[in-house]
């Protein structure tokens, strides 16, 4: 599996595993670890998660797909902003390690901005860094202007990357923000890659994907994990999505595959707000 790495040496997995609405019903409970194993199984090596998804649901979801493989797995969850406060966010922290059923996280997010401010969240994060319970911190749904604000402050370089929804139908970070995380040395970590399933069923990218033998999803995810710098993270409950998106990474897209997709999906020419779920 690809690897990217991070401003601070450490290398994350090029691609990683989304559990969004994980963790909601206890009926779905053993499908959802069983696909979240088979993924680590075949070499995704990362997982988000986040406080908000299943009030908490989804952490204790993963904590019975990592036990006894935390080191295999590069883990990332999210505080939410209204607990982001100086205090609130080691709280906060402290209770997601918990439901985890781990000692320390190596990635936690500002899930996304809201009225507390971010120098009271950096330095919750930066004592979590101190104190081992995360690895690195970084942001989500942060567009380009939020990012300016953030690196202006102390320690505010010392952000691991940025969370966004990126995929075929919305590359409107491609006019900025990615341009800004690249010259940064940030990783831009792309949410709902498969336009939450609708881009599974474009004709275009399944006419691509036969010819390499691979599902229209594989040709999204491909086409992601083929841009320097970004990193998808697909959600999937199903054990046949799950493999599909593994062998994402072996799929090489050819200069006219990469034509084909820019006339379908092209890139905005000008500058979009970032789009937000
Ligand atoms: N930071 C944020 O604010 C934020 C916001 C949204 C999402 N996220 C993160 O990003 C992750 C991904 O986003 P998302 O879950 O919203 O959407 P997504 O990954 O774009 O799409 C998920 C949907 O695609 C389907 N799918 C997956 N693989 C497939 C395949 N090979 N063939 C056909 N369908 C496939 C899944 O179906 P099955 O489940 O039935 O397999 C599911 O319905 C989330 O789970 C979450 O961890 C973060």
């Amino acid at each position: 599996m690809q690897q990217v790495m991070l401003a601070d040496g450490a290398m994350m997995p090029k691609l990683g595993m989304g559990t969004w609405h994980m963790g909601e019903r206890a009926r779905d409970e053993a499908a959802e670890i069983q696909a979240l194993r088979h993924g680590l199984d075949l070499g995704i090596g990362m997982i988000d998660t986040a406080e908000m998804y299943g009030d908490g649901g989804a952490e204790k979801v993963v904590a019975q797909a990592i036990a006894g493989r935390r080191d295999a797995v590069f883990l990332v969850s999210k505080v939410y902003p209204h607990n982001a406060s100086a205090r609130g966010a080691i709280a906060a922290c402290e209770r997601s390690l918990t439901r985890l059923g781990t000692d320390h996280i190596d990635l936690y997010l500002l899930h996304w901005r809201g009225s507390i401010p971010l120098e009271q969240t950096l330095s919750a994060f930066e004592r979590l860094v101190r104190d081992g319970k995360i690895g690195r911190w970084g942001v989500s749904n942060l567009d380009v202007d939020d990012m300016h604000e953030l690196a202006a402050l102390d320690n505010g370089h010392n952000c691991a990357l940025d969370q966004v929804y990126y995929s075929l139908s919305q590359r409107g970070v491609e006019h900025d923000l990615l341009p800004w995380l690249e010259a940064h040395s940030m990783p831009l970590m792309a949410y709902c890659p498969l336009d939450q399933g609708a881009l599974v069923r474009d004709p275009v990218l399944g006419r691509i994907g036969r010819e390499h033998g691979a599902s229209a999803a594989q040709i999204a995810i491909a086409w992601l994990m083929s841009r320097p710098g970004v990193v998808p993270i697909p959600k999937a409950g199903r054990l046949q999505h799950v493999e599909e998106l593994a062998g994402a990474d072996a799929i090489k897209l050819t200069a006219q595959d990469l034509l084909d997709i820019d006339q379908r999906f092209p890139a905005p020419g000008r500058r979009q707000p970032l789009m937000i779920v």
